[in-house]
């Protein structure tokens, strides 16, 4: 043999261990980390699932579900819109789909949501008659939880009740029912899944005015005798701007209530905007500022991102005894509705993995909160 390659055969066998050593001292344990293990002692870990994933057309997110989460909420397949195709007739096929992708794959089901003033079906939002109307609402709580009833660790059973200022928002549910429908709502979703965590979910319900009105509605129910499990916080946010201290008084006075606290739709926008908050009827005009990281996030805001996720799920686990789960609105950035939303079309990077299904910085950051 070469004396040359006979001493690079030598060398790389003498540097093996010193080799294998760096590379076990390297964050491996990182990449291989798992939000559902690491967070196993504190709170469910869940993920939106759009009919892509749940059709397990979605090749990046398949290993990232499987590996990383232990719950999740359908991103869209069990609205009404999506589940009524006319009076009466109900189109199942997605959302059972999802049930049994659930099931597969040991995730626990938070399923949203009943009751939705927004993705009505289209003949819904024209009934004028009241006693109409109350038909519509009250057999749709009971076929859809009935179907699913012991198939589902929660519901959300109203989504989104409440104006900014705390007051009941003017949804046609409030107009042709009353206040009334949200002790309704409750009761009949009880009826129909009585097994079920049965929660009101809202964005914004952090601050102040919209957190009274959410309380109020808990103590509503409550005081006409009827069974209301938690409050779901979506956790719609934006990056540097994450109003902690509100979260945190938050949990305190949903908990102080008696019901449980979910964490039910986190992302935090990066991109920019004029308003907070989810209101899917929300627009904004693009312009030529608003879509700034088409090829990538700056190092300086994908730390900045990494920051504010650790101090988010240090509060979540101090108040680990008052938190249900914590469920990311998208299971990657390629798939958040973000990026469709208030400016259509644009380069979003609002969750834990990137369009690759890769951790990103914030992914390590969130596991690194339990080694503080
Ligand atoms: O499936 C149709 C497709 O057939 C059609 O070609 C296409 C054309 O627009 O639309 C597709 O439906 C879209 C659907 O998402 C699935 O992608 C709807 O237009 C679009 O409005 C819908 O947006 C969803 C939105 O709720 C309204 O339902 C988002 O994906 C979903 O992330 C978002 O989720 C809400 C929560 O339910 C409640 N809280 C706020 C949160 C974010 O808005």
């Amino acid at each position: 043999m070469n004396k040359k390659v006979e001493k690079a055969i030598w060398l790389c066998f003498a540097c093996m261990p010193l080799l294998m050593a760096c590379s076990s001292s390297k964050p491996a344990a990182h990449a291989t980390s798992s939000l559902k293990e690491v967070f196993q002692d504190d709170f469910l870990i869940g993920a939106a699932l759009s009919w892509t994933q749940i059709a397990e057309k979605d090749a990046v997110a398949i290993p990232v579900i499987r590996q990383q989460f232990n719950a999740a909420t359908p991103e869209n397949v069990m609205k009404a819109e999506k589940l009524v195709t006319s009076w009466g007739n109900y189109d199942f096929t997605q959302a059972d789909r999802f049930i049994d992708y659930a099931k597969k794959n040991n995730l626990a089901v938070n399923a949203h949501t009943l009751i939705w003033h927004s993705q009505m079906p289209a003949f819904a939002k024209r009934i004028q008659n009241v006693d109409s109307f109350r038909t519509f609402f009250s057999e749709h709580i009971k076929k859809v939880a009935g179907r699913y009833s012991g198939k589902v660790q929660s519901w959300d059973v109203v989504n989104e009740a409440l104006n900014e200022d705390g007051s009941l928002r003017q949804s046609p549910f409030l107009n042709l029912l009353g206040e009334q429908y949200l002790i309704d709502a409750f009761q009949l979703a009880n009826a129909a899944s009585p097994q079920t965590d049965l929660y009101y979910n809202d964005y914004n319900n952090e601050q102040p005015r919209k957190r009274a009105g959410c309380i109020a509605i808990v103590k509503m129910i409550q005081q006409a005798g009827g069974k209301i499990d938690g409050v779901g916080i979506q956790g719609h946010w934006h990056l540097g701007k994450v109003p902690f201290k509100e979260i945190e008084e938050s949990i305190l006075a949903y908990a102080a209530l008696g019901v449980k606290v979910a964490i039910t739709e986190l992302d935090i926008e990066v991109l920019p905007r004029n308003f907070t908050g989810a209101e899917v009827s929300q627009r904004m005009k693009a312009d030529a500022n608003s879509n700034p990281y088409v090829s990538g996030l700056p190092e300086n805001l994908q730390q900045q991102l990494a920051d504010d996720y650790s101090r988010l799920f240090q509060l979540f686990v101090k108040h680990k005894d008052k938190i249900s789960r914590v469920t990311f609105w998208g299971v990657h950035d390629g798939q958040s509705w973000l990026n469709n939303w208030p400016v259509p079309g644009r380069t979003n990077y609002p969750l834990l993995f990137d369009r690759k299904g890769q951790p990103k910085p914030a992914f390590y950051s969130v596991i690194a909160t339990k080694k503080k």
